[in-house]
């Protein structure tokens, strides 16, 4: 390791440490330790063309002092896995991808003793990864509470190399301690869909956190979210843990308006059931009593979706933009009538920082607390020798969060 990855460790036990309070007492595992029956090559799940996955089999490397060894019990499909499986923007292919992944600790090199949060971590935990450190100074060494992982790589999104064993669509993922030492945390205490859900839930606890600094977002704020896919249900449910209570969902899809329901929107307008942007406004405005928004979450990768959001919201009222992930072109809105005379503050949020993955945990345990139908948000599991279809599923958008489970 070296001095880089030993400043980074510290200041990233600085900023979490206290934050994931509820650690159980764990037993400190043997140096070296490995549990039995790891095999000795592992599958994994090559996207090697486009749309074509191949199941290839390589060997388990050696565990160095450094390096864990997860076995996988399953992993979401993201949508930047969709766009790679598509269109190979990143220019990866051959790439093992995969980030939304969860496994158990089955072997771990005699320097590993706790996670990023400095909780201890042994033998048989449950593990999540986040962004590995390697050359981005700003990320690094600067100010994790302010960076956010844009610019981070992250095991699922990584070149190819001689170990292979990189993404969370396979039996084992080899994690790596050194230059490509990734942040790591345990999660034991979460149950295998919610640990799933986390990284796409850790996007919303940051785009919560980004709508706070507005000062506009209140305890119970009449809030509008538009688009209902896992993005926009997931916000709801942040929200609701919040103690907002005031939620209007829009979306054109009924299923998605009811489940949002089910996730905590006390209103719900279908797009489809007004013409034209002031019917649609006026709509929203019903069904908070005659007022519009006082702030606004846009979950739509749609140009038409963000002109429209500035309709519903009151004047002195704020609005956060994340629905653009990736570039879905221009939208056009009127910087008289949207923003200026109604004096309207935006934040755009863009995926998270670590501190809000950490937070995250504990977001999920309250929402499941809570009754939230969390779990449901995994409508389609798929075997990992199925991932060619479960990618054409995620596609054909008839589910809502697709994922791989291994049995
Ligand atoms: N900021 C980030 O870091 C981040 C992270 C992940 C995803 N995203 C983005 O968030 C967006 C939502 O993700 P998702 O997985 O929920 O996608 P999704 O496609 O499943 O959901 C989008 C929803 O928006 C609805 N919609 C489309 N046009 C609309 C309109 N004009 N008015 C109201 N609703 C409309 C659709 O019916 C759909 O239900 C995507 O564009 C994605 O790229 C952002
Ligand atoms: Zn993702």
């Amino acid at each position: 390791m070296d001095m880089n990855n030993i400043n980074i460790e510290e200041i990233v036990k600085q900023v979490l440490s206290g934050m994931t309070g509820n650690a159980p007492a764990a037993t400190a595992s043997a140096p070296g330790a490995t549990s039995a029956g790891i095999p000795k090559t592992a599958r994994v799940a090559m996207l090697t063309d486009l749309e074509h996955y191949e199941l290839k089999e390589f060997p388990i490397p050696p565990v160095g002092d450094d390096d864990i060894l997860v076995k996988v019990e399953g992993c979401g499909i993201c949508g930047t896995d969709a766009h790679e499986f598509k269109r190979d923007p990143f220019g990866l292919i051959p790439v093992a991808l995969g980030h939304e992944g969860t496994g158990e600790i089955v072997a771990m090199g005699k320097n590993v003793k706790t996670d990023t949060a400095g909780k201890p971590v042994k033998i048989g935990d449950k593990v999540v990864t986040c962004m590995i450190f390697k050359d981005a100074p700003e990320i690094t060494m600067y100010d994790l509470n302010k960076q956010n992982v844009g610019a981070a790589d992250v095991y699922g999104l990584l070149p190819d190399d001689d170990i292979h064993l990189n993404g969370w669509f396979s039996d084992y993922i080899f994690i790596r301690g050194g230059s490509f030492g990734s942040t790591f945390f345990n999660v034991s205490d979460l149950d295998l869909k919610s640990r799933i859900l986390i990284e796409p839930c850790a996007v919303l606890v940051h785009a919560v956190e980004r709508a706070k600094t507005t000062n506009i977002l209140r305890f119970n704020s009449k809030v509008v979210v538009q688009g209902c896919g896992p993005i926009g249900l997931i916000c709801i449910a942040v929200l609701r843990t919040m103690g907002v209570e005031n939620i209007c969902a829009v979306d054109g899809e009924q299923k998605r308006l009811d489940f949002a329901k089910r996730m905590g929107a006390t209103h719900t307008v279908n797009f489809k059931d007004h013409k034209g942007i002031e019917a649609l406004a006026a709509a929203v405005k019903d069904e908070f009593g005659g007022q519009l928004a006082d702030f606004a979450f846009q979950c739509t990768g749609s140009p038409v979706a963000h002109a429209n959001i500035y309709k519903f919201i009151r004047n002195g009222g704020g609005l956060c933009e994340l629905g653009f992930f990736i570039n879905g072109g221009d939208a056009t809105i009127n910087p008289h009538f949207d923003i200026c005379s109604k004096e309207i503050t935006t934040v755009g949020s863009w995926v998270y920082t670590l501190r809000d993955y950490a937070t995250t945990f504990d977001f999920l345990k309250r929402a499941n607390g809570i009754g939230l139908p969390m779990s449901e948000l995994i409508t389609d599991e798929f075997p990992l020798e199925q991932i060619n279809e479960a990618h054409k599923t995620n596609l054909a958008m008839t589910g809502l969060k697709i994922a791989i489970i291994n049995k």
